[in-house]
């Protein structure tokens, strides 16, 4: 969207269109059978927000899943080496590096390190984060094939495109410069129970 565009929309509205674009990406997704059905607790108390339990043994490195907490996609990438050493190239072509403005959620003390991976302490390959784009709501696609491409510069490294009005991320969730999203992706408050199960919505501190 370009800035003139952007400064049409009025906060109220903008609010609203995030909520219908996120709800309208967790139904895609659902069609698409995008997202994993092994979530651990009731429909109920998924509505009202419980935390919820996956199991990401089944995601190769390199590979994406997608879960749903609280109605919204939550991604789990499993960076390899390759993509994880990107991040030193991309840090200089965000616009937050370190995450300083958050979007709806702090980026959680155990997600902080000196790599700005954003990965949780103890597994920081895996990336964790809500895929809902800042700008309006829509939900990023995965572009992990690095090299020249339709919207995308040449020197891409993988990362992730948000169709609605091309705002682009890196293998961390974070946003490049100019573009229309104003902020990083968020990332939940999550915990590890093994190397393999993660509950998405809590952690040492409590519900989030
Ligand atoms: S919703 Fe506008 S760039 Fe993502």
């Amino acid at each position: 969207m370009s800035e003139s565009i952007e400064k049409q929309v009025d906060p109220a509205r903008r609010g609203l269109l995030v909520a219908t674009c996120a709800v309208g990406g967790v139904a895609g997704l659902a069609t698409a059978g995008a997202f994993v059905s092994t979530f651990q607790p009731s429909e109920r108390a998924k509505a009202a927000g419980a935390p919820v339990e996956i199991d990401i043994s089944g995601i190769k490195p390199g590979e994406m899943q997608v879960y749903e907490w609280r109605g919204k996609p939550v991604w789990v990438l499993k960076r390899t080496p390759e993509q994880l050493a990107t991040l030193k190239e991309t840090a200089s072509e965000v616009a937050d590096p370190e995450s300083l403005k958050p979007y709806t959620m702090d980026l959680p003390d155990y997600c902080k390190n000196a790599a700005n991976n954003r990965g949780h302490a103890g597994h920081e390959a895996n990336l964790v984060v809500v895929g809902i784009c800042p700008h309006l709501g829509c939900s990023p696609s995965q572009k992990f094939t690095p090299g020249p491409q339709p919207s995308l510069p040449d020197n891409w490294d993988g990362g992730f495109l948000c169709p609605c009005h091309g705002s682009t991320f890196d293998l961390a969730g974070r946003v490049f410069k100019n573009k229309p999203a104003p902020n990083n992706l968020d990332v939940p408050r999550y915990m590890y129970l093994s190397d393999t199960k993660i509950v998405i919505g809590k952690d040492e501190k409590g519900d989030a």
